[in-house]
């Protein structure tokens, strides 16, 4: 699943102008996948990323006797029912995607056979303890690995099948922390349970689970941050086929957006953006913020998602405090808002955001230096960081440690900064947003991009 080295080029840019599309939701994207593998039949879903991560989790139900066909823009799942899966003939290869590990170890637990995942340096890294355990409580045979902190497990992981006449437990789960993953995992291993998965979160993380369930006639209710799925309320134990629409992904939307708002003279569109309020924060943010934002509905995608085009202007930020709940609903774009802080007027501090530190990287720690290394004054917190905008900015080499928001973040910042900037690592950016440099010279950007 690796790629070769790519590195970035990025020089001092004028306005960015354009309206574009981006790839479809990754989270969607891995869903969508999850249930048309379960379904009764054939599925069609548009609009599914082309990145390694949703690749992974393809992958993965292909090895598990999924036939899954892609054309130009359809991907066509034969689905195989909720008891339709066959053990994988090899290890499942996760790549550099935490959401298929996350998620395959619930769907997994609930199976007759027995698998193991593996995954890259950087998922290798990752801690699976969050998913391991609760599954374990409900009677799961799941294992992880030992790794760097005493009490936490990592990939691989191995799960051991479940015997004839064994089922997996009912659970009342109150989760530690807001977790998207963590509650997908749950509620997939909660189709073959004897009794409901009752999950409640601090904060509500994105839903698109729980949607594309309701969607699916599976018998779930939700109550703000709590969500109770019973199996054995009536429902028909399986679903008809479906056709989706994967609306964009607003995680990848936020590059060329943010990009607009920080590069005098620019106005970006991207059209079709899933708009799902658990995933706006940013967009909320930049509106308190007096940020040119707009956004106009343009219907709705799988599971019921609502999409809309977003326009950004720019126009000047000033700094401002964001944690609490906002955090969860934009935890993937906090690298893309410290590149919009360094163009801030005065302080921005980012806050409650621990989370960050157990991502594709060590987001907080590597961002500061991303920033330092720019020539942008700031501080890192154990939650957060503090950032203060308007010093101008240098060229700089970047590495992203493998980290995809990392190396795009880092890109937006090259397009201010004197000189040329170089970011290395730049082909972790296949993971979710492949032909980023492409989209972003067309709306005017200069990037180079050379593969070594
Ligand atoms: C995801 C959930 C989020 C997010 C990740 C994708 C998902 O993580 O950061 O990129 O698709 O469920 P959490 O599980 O921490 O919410």
């Amino acid at each position: 699943m690796s790629s070769a080295r790519k590195r970035y080029r990025v020089r001092h840019s004028g306005p960015l102008r354009g309206t574009i599309r981006v790839p479809g939701d990754k989270s969607i994207g891995h869903r969508s996948l999850i249930f048309g593998a379960l379904g009764r039949g054939v599925s069609r879903i548009t609009g599914l990323s082309e990145g390694l991560d949703n690749a992974a989790t393809r992958e993965a139900f292909r090895s598990m006797g999924v036939a899954i066909e892609t054309t130009e823009d359809t991907t066509t799942v034969h689905g195989v029912g909720l008891r339709g899966l066959r053990m994988p003939t090899d290890v499942i290869d996760c790549g550099n995607s935490g959401t298929t590990m996350r998620l395959l170890a619930g769907l997994l637990s609930g199976q007759r056979f027995g698998t193991r995942m593996v995954g890259d340096e950087s998922l290798t890294r990752r801690p699976m303890g969050r998913v391991i355990k609760p599954l374990r409580a409900r009677g799961a045979h799941i294992a992880g690995t030992a790794g760097d902190k005493p009490d936490e497990l990592y990939p691989p992981i191995s799960i051991a099948p479940l015997i004839e006449g064994e089922a997996l437990k009912g659970i009342e789960y109150s989760m530690p922390i807001a977790s998207a993953q963590v509650k997908s995992a749950l509620l997939l291993s909660g189709l073959y349970a004897s009794g409901p998965t009752a999950i409640e979160e601090p904060v509500l993380s994105r839903d698109h689970t729980e949607r594309m369930m309701l969607a699916l006639g599976v018998p779930l209710q939700t109550a703000g941050a709590s969500v109770v799925l019973d199996p054995n309320l009536e429902w028909a134990r399986g679903w008809q086929p479906f056709e989706w629409h994967v609306p964009g992904d607003p995680s990848s939307a936020a590059f060329p957006l943010i990009a607009a708002a920080m590069v005098p003279g620019s106005q970006v569109s991207v059209q079709d953006v899933c708009v799902n309020p658990t995933r706006t924060g940013l967009f909320d943010w930049l509106r308190l913020l007096s940020a040119n934002v707009s956004h106009r509905p343009t219907g709705h995608g799988a599971g019921d998602e609502p999409m809309a085009e977003i326009t950004v202007a720019h126009g000047t930020i000033r700094g401002s405090v964001a944690g609490g709940e906002l955090i969860v609903r934009m935890i993937d774009e906090i690298p893309v808002v410290c590149a919009l802080a360094a163009v801030s007027k005065g302080r921005t501090e980012i806050r409650d955001a621990a989370e960050l530190r157990v991502k594709e990287s060590d987001r907080i720690a590597t961002m500061a230096q991303v920033l330092g290394a720019f020539g942008v004054p700031c501080e890192e917190l154990p939650d957060g960081l503090i950032i203060t905008g308007s010093a101008p900015l240098r060229g700089a080499h970047i590495e992203s440690r493998g980290d995809h928001r990392i190396a795009m973040s880092a890109t937006l910042l090259g397009l201010l900064a004197e000189g040329e900037s170089v970011i290395d690592g730049a082909e972790s950016v296949e993971t979710s947003f492949p032909g980023f440099a492409a989209l972003m010279r067309s709306l005017g950007a200069s990037i180079t991009e050379e593969t070594r």
